[in-house]
């Protein structure tokens, strides 16, 4: 069993998106073992999305998840982190496959409704940056 770290994005709390997403990974078998809704500083932000600091759109990046609310969880379940990658869809919404959450809901490359971990190593790293061990409830 494994776990993966899950962001539900601004743009996505704004719209009120926050049921319908739970919905949709929680029906992929991906179980939530740990949530929570949170304002992140524009700090907060640079932190978590360090690895980009070089990249044309950091700051863009940055200012925008920390422009409003963003619910934070740990998800688990058999290949959870490929799972949930699969069921968010591709980066960019207009590539994204039918069904996925970023075609369903996400307005554009940047505002794209959720984050999933991408690896085994990043995934304990950033559950690690918003949650303690106690939070996490298997
Ligand atoms: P995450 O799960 O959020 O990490 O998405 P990802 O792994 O599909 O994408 P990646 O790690 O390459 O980029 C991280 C985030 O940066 C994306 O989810 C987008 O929000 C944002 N991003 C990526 N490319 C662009 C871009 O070209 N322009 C803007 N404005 N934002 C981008
Ligand atoms: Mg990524």
């Amino acid at each position: 069993i494994e776990r993966t770290f899950s962001m539900i994005k601004p743009d996505a709390t704004k719209r009120n998106l926050t049921g319908k997403i739970v919905d949709r990974l929680e029906s992929a078998g991906l179980r939530v073992v740990a949530q929570k809704r949170i304002w992140m500083s524009r700090r907060e932000a640079e932190g978590f999305y360090a690895v980009h600091k070089e990249r044309p759109f950091f700051d863009e990046l940055c200012e925008f998840m920390s422009s409003g609310p963003t619910v934070v969880q740990v998800l688990e379940g058999e290949n959870a982190i490929a799972k949930n990658r699969e069921v968010m869809g591709a980066t960019n919404p207009a590539e994204a496959a039918e069904g996925t959450i970023r075609k369903d809901f996400a307005e554009s490359i940047g505002e794209n409704s959720v984050h999933g971990s991408d690896g085994p190593d990043t995934a304990k790293e950033e559950i690690a940056y918003f949650f303690a061990a106690t939070e996490v409830v298997g």
